[in-house]
């Protein structure tokens, strides 16, 4: 199977290299289009081979990943309708819904909303498929998904939710760690031990949660009674952080829904 890659900034990178890495392809069935040399460079680099003709890209593939910016996928789009049919075409842009593109397209349509966490397998992502998408099409989006990460299958009105939470999810870690690590460091650690201290715990926590499926024992088994941890949890209620953080779900959401077309 040929799988291209439209668009391989930030997101497109990653899912290509975790999905190489997962295994899930192999670098010979890989293609790659961007407009910045330097990107096409490091894609070579994972041994792929690249091109700066979408159209191309699309007529040599059976599946199409479009990674570009939301404002750009109208613009490609206009560019492969004459080559799209028969193919899959899988969207990751935040807010572009799959009938904006079964409208300007003949191929099967699935949207997705990953993140960047694939580049190392442990990406949490959601998809919805168009209306002509396939069961053959749901089973390999599980399977490349479900190589990288955890997936589920939503409804697509879902979605601006989905890329408020995990879409835009990692950047709310990478505060939290960045923020624990300077705290560290302003109570004598190095900044280098304090960082992988910080993002192992967050790691930890993380894996702990999945394995648990909640979240409220393991709270109650680190905050005991007049303990250390306790206080710290004081500070962050009083500060009302958890308020804060469902605020910048939802502020994600809504530009979600903002871009949405
Ligand atoms: N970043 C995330 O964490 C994240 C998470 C979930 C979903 N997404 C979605 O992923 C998509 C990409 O986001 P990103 O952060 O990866 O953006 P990005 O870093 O700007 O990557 C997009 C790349 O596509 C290139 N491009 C633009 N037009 C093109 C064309 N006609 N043909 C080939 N390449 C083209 C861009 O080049 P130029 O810069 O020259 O335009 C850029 O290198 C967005 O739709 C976003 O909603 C991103």
């Amino acid at each position: 199977m040929r799988v291209g890659f439209i668009g391989c900034g930030n997101l497109g990178f990653s899912l290509v290299r975790g999905l190489l890495g997962s295994g899930a392809l192999k670098a010979g069935e890989v293609i790659a289009s961007d407009l910045i040399g330097e990107r096409l460079k490091r894609l070579r680099k994972l041994g792929i081979k690249t091109t700066i003709d979408n159209k191309k890209l699309v007529e040599s593939c059976e599946v199409v990943f479009l990674a570009v910016k939301p404002d750009a996928v109208e613009s490609v789009l206009k560019e492969v309708e004459g080559v799209s049919k028969g193919k899959l075409f899988i969207s990751v842009a935040a807010g572009v819904s799959t009938k904006f593109i079964e409208a300007r397209t003949r191929a099967r349509v699935a949207r997705i909303m990953p993140n960047i966490c694939g580049a190392v397998g442990e990406m949490a992502s959601c998809f919805s498929l168009g209306k002509d998408a396939t069961s053959q099409d749901q089973k390999l989006i599980k399977r490349l998904l479900g190589s990288i990460g955890i997936t589920f299958k939503i409804d697509e009105k879902l979605m601006d939710a989905i890329t408020g939470l995990s879409g835009s999810g990692p950047a709310y870690f990478y505060l939290f760690i960045r923020a624990l690590q300077e705290a560290g460091v302003q109570l004598g650690l190095s900044s280098e031990v304090a960082l992988k201290l910080a993002a192992q715990t967050a790691k930890g926590a993380g894996e702990m949660v999945l394995k648990m499926g909640a979240t409220e024992d393991l709270t109650r088994q680190v905050c005991t009674p007049k303990g250390t941890t306790i206080e710290g949890i004081k500070v962050l209620e009083d500060r009302k952080v958890a308020d804060a953080i469902k605020e910048a779900v939802k502020m994600a959401a809504k530009r979600a829904r903002e871009l949405s077309r």
